[in-house]
């Protein structure tokens, strides 16, 4: 097997590290060589901690997924658009099957490349795209085909996680920790992709397809990312018995398909709530297993490259399967469940001013729309130096139309400062 490798990062090289370390034992597995002909990178001089000298170096990674004489090209230089896209159009054309880690470009351009794929008779392989070392495209695409799903989902960033837990168990500060995940390596380049929810919905996207045979479409997905969650979210939520954490998730409901990534409330003895550090976990549910829930990591060069090579060996023992397990034209979309048409329960904090008839202000605008309040606190520690504090309510099972209207309503309250924060609890994770 005939292997070009495009992007020599931290991921790219340990792949080809591996290849050549363990090639016999590769070899067994796939029975036949697995051979790193061809790379790509921008400095061929690095030293990557393997010997170039067998290797056919390329500057421009398109030509050679267009001319090196491979059966397979490997993209591992990442970005949604660009040259990642066109590394992986131009093998495609050029009629070589392409194995990707590239979570933002299949969730961009996943059908238009699978439909090519097809087309040319090659593979587009992507296991390491989504949650990294968790087989989650294996366990939706074969391991679980036997079943109806009717969610997939859980926790799909690590750098959230890791940002979350350690606020959580720690006490860190949001930007203390988003540095140390950072400095860990599992951030993205521009980790505003990662808190604000974006990587997560790029993954949930091909999940959603995987599971539910709909195409891939990332705007269908309600996004929201870790922005606005504060240390009191997370110790008013420890109060409640709960545990804040960053989900995506795709269900299948009477009213059509919904898929959001946003944070959640979730209940402190959920699987979910106890997920450590920058551990993913997927989460399945069909009809013949019920809820089964997968935990590994999900970024890092050693546990991706585990992913890719999987990829590899299953091509080259000829496993090969549409990219989203029916061939592209044969996803359906399905009618979409929007947050604001669902029902459940929801978390509100809101930065008021210390004075009589607030809550009461609160309260009966939420009452108004219908809604009923579980639960209210004012923590008497919280008054901030502008006289203003901190109250935290929550909702009985409601519409969530109906909660947006009343906060439309309580942001135009002279006495409630900033943006209030809604958190939506999910109890059934
Ligand atoms: N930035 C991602 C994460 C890496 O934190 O999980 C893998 O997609």
């Amino acid at each position: 097997m005939r292997t070009a490798i495009a992007g020599l990062g931290t991921v790219g090289a340990e792949v080809v590290r591996q290849l050549l370390d363990k090639d016999e034992l590769y070899a067994q597995r796939a029975e036949r060589p697995i051979t790193v002909t061809d790379v790509s990178a921008r400095d061929r001089k690095r030293d990557r901690g393997f010997p170039m000298r067998d290797i056919r170096f390329w500057k421009d990674p398109v030509k050679m997924a267009r001319e090196a004489k491979v059966d397979l090209v490997v993209e591992l230089i990442g970005g949604a658009d660009g040259v990642a896209k066109r590394v992986v159009e131009a093998a495609i054309a050029a009629g070589k099957h392409v194995v990707t880690a590239n979570k933002a470009l299949l969730a961009r351009h996943g059908m238009q490349l699978a439909r090519a794929a097809e087309e040319r008779g090659v593979t587009l392989a992507f296991e390491a795209a989504v949650a990294g070392s968790i087989p989650a495209v294996e366990i939706l695409r074969q391991a679980l085909v036997a079943n109806i799903f009717s969610r997939v989902g859980g926790i799909l960033n690590g750098t959230c996680n890791y940002i979350l837990w350690r606020m959580s168990a720690m006490g860190c500060t949001f930007d203390q920790s988003l540095a140390e995940a950072q400095e860990a390596g599992y951030a993205e380049a521009d980790p505003s992709r990662d808190i604000s929810g974006k990587d997560t919905a790029d993954k949930l996207a091909i999940l959603a397809a995987l599971a539910f045979g709909v195409p891939v479409d990332l705007s269908s997905i309600h996004v929201e990312g870790i922005e606005q969650i504060t240390a009191l979210d997370i110790q008013r939520a420890r109060e409640l018995g709960m545990g804040v954490k960053l989900l995506g998730i795709a269900r299948l409901t009477e009213q059509g398909l919904e898929r959001w990534v946003h944070p959640c409330l979730v209940p402190a003895d959920a699987v979910l709530a106890m997920v450590p550090g920058a551990t993913n976990a997927v989460s399945v549910t069909g009809d013949l297993v019920e809820t089964q829930v997968y935990l590994g990591q999900g970024a890092g060069a050693k546990s991706t490259t585990s992913a890719v090579i999987a990829d590899i060996l299953d091509l080259a023992t000829g496993r090969r399967l549409p990219a989203f397990g029916k061939l592209a034209a044969q996803l359906r979309a399905v009618p979409v469940l929007v947050p604001r048409d669902r029902t459940g329960e929801y978390y509100l904090r809101l930065q008021v001013a210390d004075q009589p008839r607030v809550l009461g202000d609160v309260l009966s605008l939420l009452g108004m729309q219908g809604v009923s309040v579980a639960s209210n606190e004012q923590p008497e520690q919280q008054v901030d130096p502008d006289g203003t504090v901190a109250v935290f309510l929550t909702t009985h099972r409601t519409q969530e139309a109906a909660v947006q209207r009343a906060l439309t309503m309580i942001r135009a309250l002279p006495t409630v400062k900033g943006e209030p924060c809604l958190i939506r609890i999910e109890r059934e994770v």
